[in-house]
């Protein structure tokens, strides 16, 4: 099992090879070219479907032709507006790279569309089906897997015009949003109204990004993950047809749960383009508090055996010494940290049950050795301390120097196998001898490794590349997942196919095919034809 691909594409030929053409075509070419070609009439383009063009049947996609790219460019921008497709170089580089992303692929997008409405993204989703072009959606682009990257080039859709709440029904306690709605920002607007939505991954993300990766958070643990939220989406597919999956009740057993399919697809089955959300009350009383114990052993025992009693706590984080020290640096509190291992909790219900269920967690901490138990003075102390927490990678990459970057990693095993695989895991990076820490949504049984090492030293990227290969295999051996939040793009290929074996793979497959068979939606991700 190789975690990251041996060459720049993981597998498949690169679109040039498969055009035969002796120099790959860049994207400087085709903005030339497409200055150059004459513009071609909207409608006829629509009508243009006759290319010589592989078959579903055949395993290997083919894509577009530069020459094909241009007149599509061109037919995109006659059926939107003109400044609806940018094919800018610093946009182009913008969308196609990550700084905290584990894997990028060498590839840069063509063209970056910018719709407004469910009916562009269609029209753009026709016209590439027609020219064969690879569909890449974008939403926060805060995801860490190279998802929204672009390996076979293609066209970037990014929403950030489609960024409006459609409909608030308070009553009824669900919110119809765009795509490009940041989960932040709409807190904001929820919270006079005593709700709230719960789902709370890297500040930046945007609900369709969120449905993209199924994330979660820190909330997760008594609020569920993204899945748990989405009663309806509508769906643009690959050729441009417009699909709602449900109405809007919050149960329903009306046929096959078409929502589901697309909740956790990383793009590669259709483009979320309208999305509705349940949304939670507000908690009546909130406190946050700081526990600090001698080992992960002791913290992550302390973890289980909460969620073993059945305490309802609103979130509990893990985070080792490297990361307490990464917190202290990073200046996100006031306060000063202990550099030990330490949990983060949240408590949030009535005044009387936060008050019961911190005396419970009390208890248990101090019979695994707990040290400190501190709580957050204020609200605004309380809210620094969730963001440091939050913002923990940012803190990682902060502190990079000049040629170094930050692998970052998430696995989940089942609750009870935590403490040792924390264990084992920590021990490893520690032999590492690199900077790197451990934190996690421990309720959840889940955690992420960040290390820092150099880009340019081959040894220590093998060594690091061994070390996360190492955990990954160590909690699928645990009945574990190899990602629990973060997704498979690129670089987990392999690594979901040892988690789920050649059968279940093969119905991913056939489901894709189904949907997209000209395998256009965001390829390269999550598995290959
Ligand atoms: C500091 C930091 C902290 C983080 N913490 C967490 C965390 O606690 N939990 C967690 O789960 N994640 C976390 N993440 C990861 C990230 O925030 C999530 O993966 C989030 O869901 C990505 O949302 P996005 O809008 O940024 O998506 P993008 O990166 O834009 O896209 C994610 C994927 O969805 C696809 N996509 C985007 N829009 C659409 C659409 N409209 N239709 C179909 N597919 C689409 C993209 O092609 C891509 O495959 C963190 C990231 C950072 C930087
Ligand atoms: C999607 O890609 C982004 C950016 O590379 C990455 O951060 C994120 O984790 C990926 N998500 C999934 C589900 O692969
Ligand atoms: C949810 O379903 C209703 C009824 O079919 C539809 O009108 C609405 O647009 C859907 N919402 C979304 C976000 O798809
Ligand atoms: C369908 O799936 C979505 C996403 O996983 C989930 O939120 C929703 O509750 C499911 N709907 C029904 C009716 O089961
Ligand atoms: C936290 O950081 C401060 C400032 O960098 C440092 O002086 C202090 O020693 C750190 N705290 C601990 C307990 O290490
Ligand atoms: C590391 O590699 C980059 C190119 O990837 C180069 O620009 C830089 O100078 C190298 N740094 C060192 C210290 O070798």
């Amino acid at each position: 099992m190789n975690l990251r691909p041996t060459s720049r594409l993981s597998s498949g030929r690169t679109v040039e090879s498969q055009n035969h053409s002796p120099r790959p075509w860049t994207t400087r070419q085709v903005v030339l070219l497409t200055a150059l070609a004459g513009s071609v009439a909207c409608a006829l383009s629509l009508l243009a479907t006759s290319f010589e063009i592989n078959s579903s049947r055949q395993s290997e996609p083919t894509y577009a032709k530069p020459r094909e790219m241009i007149l599509a460019i061109d037919e995109l921008r006659a059926c939107l507006s003109d400044d609806a497709i940018s094919t800018d170089d610093d946009d182009l580089r913008s969308h196609g790279y990550s700084a905290w992303s584990t894997i990028n692929a060498e590839r840069l997008p063509v063209a970056i569309a910018y719709p407004k409405t469910t009916e562009e993204v269609s029209q753009i989703a026709k016209i590439c089906h027609n020219y064969r072009i690879p569909m890449v959606p974008y939403s926060g682009g805060s995801s860490l897997e190279a998802n929204f990257s672009a390996p076979f080039g293609g066209i970037t859709i990014d929403f950030a015009f489609m960024d409006k709440i459609v409909a608030f029904h308070k009553d009824d306690m669900d919110v119809v949003v765009q795509p490009s709605v940041s989960w932040m920002d709409l807190n904001e607007q929820l919270k006079d109204d005593g709700l709230f939505f719960p789902v709370d991954p890297g500040p930046t993300a945007k609900i369709g990004g969120m449905v993209g990766t199924s994330c979660s958070g820190t909330n997760a643990v008594r609020y569920g993950t993204m899945k748990d939220w989405v009663i309806n989406v509508t769906a643009v597919l690959a050729d441009g047809t417009i699909i709602k999956t449900k109405r809007r009740p919050r149960k329903s057993s009306a046929g096959y749960n078409l929502t589901s399919l697309f909740v956790g697809s990383e793009g590669t089955l259709g483009i979320v383009t309208e999305i509705t959300l349940k949304l939670a009350v507000l908690p009546q009383e909130t406190s946050v508090a700081v526990v600090t114990f001698p080992t992960m052993r002791d913290a992550a025992a302390t973890a289980f055996q909460v969620m073993r009693a059945g305490i309802p706590i609103a979130a509990m984080e893990i985070m080792d010494e490297v990361q307490m020290n990464v917190v202290n640096r990073s200046g996100t509190t006031t306060r000063k940290w202990k550099e030990v291992p330490t949990l983060f909790f949240k408590f949030a219900g009535t005044k009387a049950g936060v008050h019961e269920n911190i005396g419970l967690v009390k208890r248990i901490a101090g019979s695994h050795n707990s040290e400190e138990f501190k709580f957050a003075a204020d609200e605004k102390e309380r809210n620094d301390l969730w963001s440091a927490r939050k913002q923990a990678l940012w803190s990682m990459l902060a502190l990079r120097e000049k040629d170094s970057e930050v692998w970052s990693t998430d696995v989940a095993v089942p609750l009870s196998r935590l403490p040792e695989l924390i264990e084992i895991s920590k021990k490893e990076l520690d032999e590492l001898g690199l900077f790197a820490s451990i934190l996690g949504h421990i309720g959840d049984g889940n955690f992420h490794e960040s290390i820092m090492y150099d880009k340019n030293d081959t040894k220590q990227r093998e060594a690091v590349r061994k070390c996360v290969h190492a955990m990954v295999e160590r909690a699928l051996e645990m009945e574990g997942t190899c990602t629990g939040e973060h997704g498979i793009g690129l670089g987990k290929k392999e690594a979901l196919f040892a988690e789920l074996g050649p059968e279940t793979i093969n119905v991913m497959r056939s489901l894709k095919r189904a949907m997209d068979p000209h395998w256009l939606m965001n390829p390269g991700k999550i598995i290959d034809p």
